[in-house]
Order: structure tokens, then C-alpha cells, then sequence
């Protein structure tokens, strides 16, 4: 089964947006196998987003970042790393379609409300900077023990 990473970034945070958007996975039939709230790290930060490093939007986004708490999720599900991609929309929330995440909160490019994996490669590289193993959390859903 398939796992990716998302970060609820400041903006959804402080916009009171997590209960929303962790729902709309928690619906979508993903299991969540990870959940913290955290202030990043400039170094973290730095880690996290080490494939932009030298971009003209670069040191921006890494004080964006760590300007206030975050929420990461690690989720499991069929192809979830593509689904949540889908389910995020474009970078752009003024691009990104009505109905997706960004499409439904986001004006902006930089305060896009949330970041999600890539690729399984970004996953692998993303997740160990917010939790070590033993923060993963396998367990049977309620609604998994009989039906599926
Ligand atoms: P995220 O999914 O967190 O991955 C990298 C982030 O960089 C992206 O969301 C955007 O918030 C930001 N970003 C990407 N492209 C640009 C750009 N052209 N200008 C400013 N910010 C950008």
C-alpha cells in the first residue's frame, strides 16, 4: 500500500483549515498513519525543500515555512500519492481547480495552503525529516476489520 506526506502549511493552519482538510482525506478512505503539529526548523526546512535551492522563490518559501506551526500527515492508501496530488490541485491556487484544496482556499502560489509528495522518491526523502519509525502508527480501522 502506497504512502505519502502532506504538510498543512501556516496559512491553512491559521486559517483554522485542518479539521477541513484532514476530513477530506479521512472521507477520501485514506488511513492516517501519522499526525504532529510542529514548528519547523530553519535546517529542517532547508532539508525539506533542498530540490528548490536556488530558485529566486527559495529563501521565501523556507521563511514562509517556519513562520508558524505546520501540520504533517503521514497517509496510506491505494495510489494515494497521486490521489493527493489530484486532491491538493495546481501549485497556483488561483489556477487550481474549484474542488480541490487549493482550488477551494488558495489565491496564491506561495501561501497554497498545503504541500504533498511528489513521487514515491520525494516521499522516501520527505518523511523521515518529521517522523522517526516508531512514530508510525499501523492499526486496523474500525471499518476494515469486516469488510474489507
Ligand atoms: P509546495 O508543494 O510546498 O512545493 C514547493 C513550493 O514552492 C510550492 O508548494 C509553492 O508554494 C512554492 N512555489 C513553487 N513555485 C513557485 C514560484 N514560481 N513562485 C513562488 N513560490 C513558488
Amino acid at each position: 500500500m502506497e504512502r505519502t506526506l502532506i504538510l498543512i502549511k501556516p496559512d491553512g493552519v491559521k486559517r483554522r483549515l485542518v479539521g477541513e482538510i484532514i476530513k477530506r482525506f479521512e472521507k477520501k478512505g485514506m488511513r492516517i498513519l501519522g499526525m504532529k503539529m510542529l514548528m519547523l526548523s530553519k535546517g529542517k526546512a532547508e532539508k525539506h525543500y533542498a530540490v528548490h535551492k536556488g530558485k529566486p522563490f527559495y529563501n521565501d518559501l523556507v521563511n514562509y515555512i517556519t513562520s508558524g506551526p505546520i501540520i504533517a500527515v503521514l497517509l496510506e492508501g491505494n495510489r494515494c500519492i497521486e490521489v493527493t496530488r489530484q486532491m491538493c490541485g495546481s501549485t497556483d491556487g488561483s489556477k487550481a481547480q474549484p474542488g480541490t484544496i487549493r482550488g477551494d482556499y488558495s489565491l496564491s502560489i506561495e501561501k497554497n495552503i498545503i504541500h504533498a509528495s511528489d513521487s514515491k522518491e520525494s516521499f522516501e526523502y520527505e518523511y523521515p525529516i518529521f517522523f522517526s519509525n516508531e512514530e508510525i502508527l499501523g492499526f486496523e480501522y474500525g471499518d476494515e476489520m469486516n469488510i474489507i
